[in-house]
């Protein structure tokens, strides 16, 4: 799995999936237009802690919910916050890509900001899509924009270091595809991935999430914990003067600090991709999909 130590970052997983939790209201009503009648087994792949699995289960109460994920410690938070909110949900580990075969087919599989972190994205959206009973429909939640969190100048340090740290961020997100076991270069043309794995009726939605300034605590730890592991993780890249703005921004004593100051906000666009799988798939035994063009790319 990369360099990511998932069980670690639960806490950061949670709180930012509670932050940006409005793009999921919107995408499930656009959900529940296109899953008629209503889905009566949804997955969703690499849950996580469970946050959007927990708003599946209440959005879609008569529907058996199933989080999948590979680390074990992010489903027991699944199971832990869907007792807490009162909804019925399943939990099964498994890794991907080769865990997927094992799953039983669902009328609704969503899975959001996972394919990523799989080497080979097109056999994943393969493999996902085989997961999608006839008529069904396969949601990914993948590109979108970074989240921003606060104002150009900050009135001290070099203005736009948000817009440094995405950099940084881009480059990183790169070089953590390159190390990914099998990893294959691809156009990351999402509807036409998801048309490759013989999906029709393709739409992408991009949803905003708008929480002006002042920031609730939930939120506000979000912010705190993201900027605390970019500190972590970038600073040798950074010069000196923003490692200084991000350990003034991280002092919890500082009024200019993102604890206390009042001008904190989070604005994100989150981009769902949605796809359904034909009632019979043209050229296909069994209505698997079928590979019909490839966006590979050499490099
Ligand atoms: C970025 S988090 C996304 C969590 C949640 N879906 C969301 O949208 O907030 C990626 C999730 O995928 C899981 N994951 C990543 N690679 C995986 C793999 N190869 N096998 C199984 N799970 C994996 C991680 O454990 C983590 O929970």
């Amino acid at each position: 799995m990369n360099e990511f130590d998932w069980a670690a970052m639960a806490d950061l997983l949670e709180l930012d999936g509670e932050t940006h939790s409005p793009y999921l209201e919107q995408a499930f009503e656009l959900l529940e237009e296109l899953n008629r009648p209503a889905p009566r087994r949804i997955l969703d792949i690499g849950s996580g802690p469970g946050v959007a699995a927990c708003r599946l289960a209440a959005a879609f109460p008569q529907a058996e919910v199933t989080a999948v994920d590979g680390t074990p410690e992010l489903l027991a938070r699944a199971e832990a916050r869907a007792e807490r909110l009162g909804v019925r949900l399943r939990t099964r580990v498994a890794g991907f890509p080769a865990g997927l075969a094992e799953l039983e087919p669902a009328d609704l599989v969503w899975s959001g900001q996972v394919v990523h972190h799989v080497g080979d994205q097109q056999d994943a959206l393969d493999r996902l899509a085989g997961l999608v009973e006839p008529g069904g429909v396969l949601a990914i939640v993948e590109g979108g924009l970074p989240s921003r969190w606060l104002p150009r100048d900050l009135g001290f340090g070099r203005p736009e270091l948000q817009a440094r740290l995405d950099a940084l961020m881009a480059d990183r997100f790169c070089r953590m595809r390159a190390d990914l076991p099998d990893t294959v270069a691809v156009v990351e043309d999402w509807p036409g991935m998801l048309r490759s794995a013989g999906l029709t009726e393709v739409r992408s939605r991009t949803f905003l999430v708008d929480r002006p300034a002042p920031l609730a605590e939930g939120p506000r730890q979000a912010v705190r914990r993201t900027l605390e592991r970019q500190r972590a993780g970038l600073a040798e890249h950074l010069d000196a003067d923003d490692v200084a703005t991000l350990d003034r921004l991280l002092d919890p004593a500082d009024p200019a600090g993102v604890d206390r100051r009042t001008d904190l906000f989070v604005l994100a666009a989150r981009t769902v991709h949605f796809g359904r799988r034909p009632e019979r798939c043209p050229g296909s035994r069994e209505g698997t999909p079928a590979r019909r063009w490839s966006t590979r790319v050499r490099r």
